[in-house]
C-alpha cells in the first residue's frame, strides 16, 4: 500500500510547532548571559535602563550580536525591551534597550548564573547530538556524542567537570534548608552524604543539628572533593570530614547515609549496586535517606522542570526521575526497604525517601 503523504499541516498550527522547536537557543541564549554576566552589567533592579551597546562594552562582546540574544530573550519573559524613537534592524540590535523583570533578575544571583551554566554546558549540549539514537535503542547513547560515559568524560575535562560541581552546588545551597529540615538527622551519630560533592549539604545539616551528629563525612571521587583538589572548604565545622572513594566500591561505616540526585543518575541495577555496598558497611539500626524529585504516580501532574531533568538523565546516563512504586521496585531485591516518603511541599524541592534493612 502507497504511503499517504497528503496531510496538510493548518498555518497557525505550525506557527505554534515554530515557536517552541528552537527551543535549544533559549538554552545558549541564558548560558550567553550567564557567563557573560550581562544581569548584572544591565544593573540591580527594574528601574534600570541600558542599550545593548552598553552592556556589550562592559561584558566585551559584540553590540548588535549581543542586542539580537536580549531581543530574543524578551520574546520568551526574559527582560523586557524599552520603546525608543530610534529605527533597529538587526545590523543595529545594539541600539536595542533593556530592562530588567522578575526573571531576568534572577540572574544577578551568582548561584543562579551556575546554574545556567552547568544548564548550557558543553557535555549537557553535545548529548543531545545522540539523543534520537538514545530513544531508539532504550539506552543512553551519549558515548556517541563524547565519546565516553559523562563521568569518565568530566574525570578528563576539569573545567568543565568544575562547571557541573558548581552548578550542583547552586542547586543544592538553595534546596538544602529544606532537605536537612524535612528528615531529622540529629538521631545519628554518625552520617555520609554519599556523593556529597562540594559538602553543602552537610554543612546545612551540621548548622540545623548542633547536638547529636558527632561526626560528618563527605564521601565523593578524589577529584571532587574540596580538599583534595584545592578548593576552599565549604563547611567549618569540625565534625565534618571528607573520605574519597568509589560507592560501587565501598563506603565509610555509619549510622545513616544521605543519597541526594545520586540515584536518579543510575538504572535500577546500578543503584541496588551502590545500595548493596551500603548495606555491607551501615551500623545496626541505622538508615539511608535518599533525596529526589518524586514524580506523580497517578500521572496527574507533568511538572516541566522534573520532566526535563528526567529526560536530561535519559540522555546523559541512561536513568531516570522515579514515581513511588518505581522506587518501591527498585529497592526489591536489596536488603533495604521503604520506611517512609516523606514528600516534598515546596516547587521543585525534592522529597526524601528513608530506607531502613528489612
Ligand atoms: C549529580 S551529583 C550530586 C551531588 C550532590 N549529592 C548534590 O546533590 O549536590 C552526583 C555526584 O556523584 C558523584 N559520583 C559519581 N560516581 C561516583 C562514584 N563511583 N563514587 C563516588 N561518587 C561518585 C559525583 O562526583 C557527583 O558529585
Amino acid at each position: 500500500m502507497q504511503e499517504d503523504n497528503s496531510f496538510k499541516a493548518k498555518p497557525n498550527d505550525i506557527v505554534k510547532l515554530q515557536n517552541i522547536y528552537n527551543g535549544y537557543q533559549l538554552t545558549a541564549c541564558l548560558n550567553c548571559v550567564a557567563r557573560l554576566d550581562v544581569a548584572s552589567k544591565l544593573g540591580n533592579s527594574v528601574d534600570a535602563k541600558r542599550s545593548a551597546k552598553e552592556i556589550a562594552k562592559d561584558v566585551g562582546a559584540d553590540p548588535n550580536y549581543l542586542g539580537r540574544v536580549l531581543h530574543t530573550l524578551v520574546a520568551n519573559g526574559v527582560f523586557q525591551e524599552v520603546d525608543n524613537s530610534v529605527q533597529i534592524k538587526n545590523s543595529n540590535a545594539g541600539e536595542r534597550v533593556f530592562k530588567h523583570n522578575d526573571v531576568s533578575l534572577t540572574l544577578l544571583d551568582p548561584l543562579v548564573r551556575d546554574e545556567m551554566i552547568m544548564t548550557g554546558s558543553i557535555a549537557f549540549s553535545r548529548s543531545q547530538e545522540s539523543f534520537t539514537d538514545t530513544v531508539v535503542t532504550g539506552k543512553s547513547q551519549i558515548e556517541k556524542a563524547l565519546g565516553e560515559d559523562i563521568w569518565v568524560y568530566y574525570n578528563k575535562n576539569t573545567e568543565e567537570q568544575v562547571e557541573f560541581s558548581k552548578g550542583m552546588t547552586a542547586l543544592t545551597t538553595r534546596t538544602s534548608p529544606f532537605v536537612a529540615s524535612n528528615f531529622d538527622y540529629s538521631q545519628f551519630e554518625t552520617i555520609c552524604d554519599v556523593g556529597g560533592s562540594h559538602g553543602v549539604l552537610l554543612n546545612e545539616i551540621l548548622k540545623t543539628y548542633p547536638n547529636g551528629i558527632k561526626k560528618a563525612i563527605n564521601f565523593d571521587q578524589k577529584y571532587i572533593l574540596p580538599s583534595m583538589n584545592g578548593l576552599s572548604l565549604v563547611c567549618n565545622d569540625p565534625r565534618y570530614t571528607e573520605v574519597d572513594g568509589d560507592f560501587f566500591a565501598s563506603v565509610p561505616s555509619v549510622d545513616c547515609y544521605i543519597l541526594k540526585t545520586i540515584l536518579h543518575d543510575w538504572d535500577d541495577e546500578k543503584s541496588r549496586e551502590i545500595l548493596n555496598v551500603i548495606s555491607k558497611s551501615i551500623k545496626p539500626g541505622g538508615k539511608i535517606t535518599v533525596v529526589e524529585h518524586l514524580v506523580d504516580d497517578n500521572n496527574k501532574e507533568n511538572d516541566l522542570f522534573v520532566s526535563s531533568l528526567d529526560l536530561l538523565m535519559m540522555q546523559l546516563c541512561d536513568a531516570r526521575e522515579r514515581t513511588k512504586s518505581e522506587f518501591e521496585e527498585m529497592v526489591k531485591g536489596t536488603p533495604f526497604k521503604i520506611e517512609q516518603f516523606i514528600e516534598s511541599k515546596v516547587p521543585h524541592i525534592q522529597s526524601t525517601i528513608v530506607l531502613c534493612l528489612k
